[in-house]
């Protein structure tokens, strides 16, 4: 039998890379993230230059087709994403009837839903996948608001058309029409969250979508994926240790004790980042400018003091703010609960995960890694169920 040489190599060698670290799987040309010099970059553009010019709409755009729309494009593409935006009969009954469920798996379960209810995810041909997954981009904002708005006690609201994304996810979810600064704000986070190289989330949508399944499919997996804590639960945890820190007198002590018990600060650190997180920068300006607006600036000053502290110790070994630090505190100050926070993120991640998983198929290679048995390998004599102890 003719041996592919490459695949003996492989079993020769048996390495095992435990969570595939240090592993490239794929390339791309969706985003980057350079570690060493704190730069996250869209298709090119630089994540700062983004948030300044650009919304999240087109971002979105960019990701997923690889250029900024022209004025037509952007207007079909708004157009699309509006029209998702008012969700299903089926959808909204389901939000309201599971409006206990945690919200990220009330989520995940929305999406499927959508899978099962769309014919074209049975036979997905290239072109239905995009527009499905467009459509997902503009939907999944809508079920993230629409779960808030149900666990507030309140009625399914219908997007407005004056409004953005970012200002129909806070009116979707508040059914009030929000100011100015809260819309921008908003967009700016989804902008920031939209994509972030081959985090676990995004890998997942790769592994589903490699089999040649459908993208309501990929965004299950992938949205399953990021309800850990390890990987879409961390600006919870650093927003309450800051509130339950209260002041920043209290800071040192609360944080030495903690570092010295080797306990680990959320919203610190990061695999990739050995600098300052580009994200934390930009949303540190906004956490301060909107806990200013509502009346929570103590947190900020609690937060900016932890910052403080955890470079003075751990700065040189690359510890600084990542982007967790200050998005639980932006959020919080929107009206968010924190039990919905990665909610958010995956409202905004979608863009990146649908731009990712179109990608990979156009060059697909079904993903099927090893793993290195060390069980008995027998064979063992097989005892009947009567006979054994
Ligand atoms: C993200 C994370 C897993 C990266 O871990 P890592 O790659 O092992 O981190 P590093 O190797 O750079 O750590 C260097 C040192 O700083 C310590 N350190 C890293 N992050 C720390 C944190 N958040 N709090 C306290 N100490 C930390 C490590 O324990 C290590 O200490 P040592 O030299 O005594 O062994 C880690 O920083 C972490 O758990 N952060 C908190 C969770 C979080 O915010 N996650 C969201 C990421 S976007």
């Amino acid at each position: 039998m003719h041996e592919n040489p490459k695949r003996i190599n492989i079993m020769e060698a048996n390495t095992i890379y435990k969570g595939l670290e240090g592993v490239t799987v794929s390339e791309t040309k969706v985003g980057f993230v350079d570690g060493e010099a704190g730069r996250l970059v869209y298709r090119g553009y630089n994540i700062e230059d983004l948030t300044e010019h650009s919304s999240y709409e087109e971002v979105a755009y960019l990701l997923i087709n690889g250029h900024l729309p022209n004025a037509k494009e952007y207007q079909d593409f708004t157009q699309v994403l509006r029209k998702s935006s008012e969700l299903s009969k089926e959808v909204v009954d389901l939000i309201w009837t599971h409006s206990e469920s945690h919200p990220t798996s009330l989520l995940r379960t929305a999406v499927s839903l959508l899978g099962a209810n769309d014919r074209r995810a049975d036979h997905a041909l290239d072109k239905d996948q995009k527009d499905m997954g467009m459509e997902l981009v503009g939907k999944i904002p809508a079920i993230v608001s629409s779960i808030r708005r149900a666990k507030d006690g309140g009625k399914y609201v219908s997007p407005s058309p004056e409004l953005s994304m970012a200002g129909n996810m806070l009116y979707q979810s508040t059914g009030k029409k929000p100011d100015k600064t809260s819309e921008r704000i908003m967009d700016v986070c989804l902008m920031l969250h939209a994509d972030h190289g081959s985090n676990a989330s995004t890998f997942s949508s790769l592994v589903t979508i490699s089999t040649l399944s459908d993208i309501y499919s990929a965004l299950t997996s992938a949205i399953g994926t990021l309800k850990g804590p390890l990987h879409g639960g961390a600006n919870e945890m650093a927003l309450k240790l800051i509130m339950k820190i209260g002041k920043p007198e209290n800071v040192e002590k609360v944080i030495g004790d903690m570092l010295q018990k080797k306990e680990k600060i959320m919203g610190f650190g990061h695999r990739v980042y050995k600098v300052y997180d580009p994200r934390a920068k930009i949303l540190k300006g906004f956490a301060r400018e909107v806990t200013q607006k509502n009346g929570k600036e103590l947190l900020f000053q609690t937060a900016q003091k932890v910052e403080d502290t955890m470079i003075m110790k751990l700065g040189s070994k690359g510890i600084f703010p990542n982007v967790d630090f200050y998005s639980g505190m932006v959020y919080d100050s929107l009206g968010f609960h924190p039990d919905i926070f990665t909610a958010i993120f995956a409202a905004s991640r979608a863009s990146g995960w649908v731009a990712r998983s179109l990608e990979y198929v156009s060059d697909n290679k079904l993903f099927r890694p090893r793993s290195s048995y060390i069980g008995e390998r027998g064979p063992k004599e097989y005892i009947p169920i009567g006979k054994r102890n």
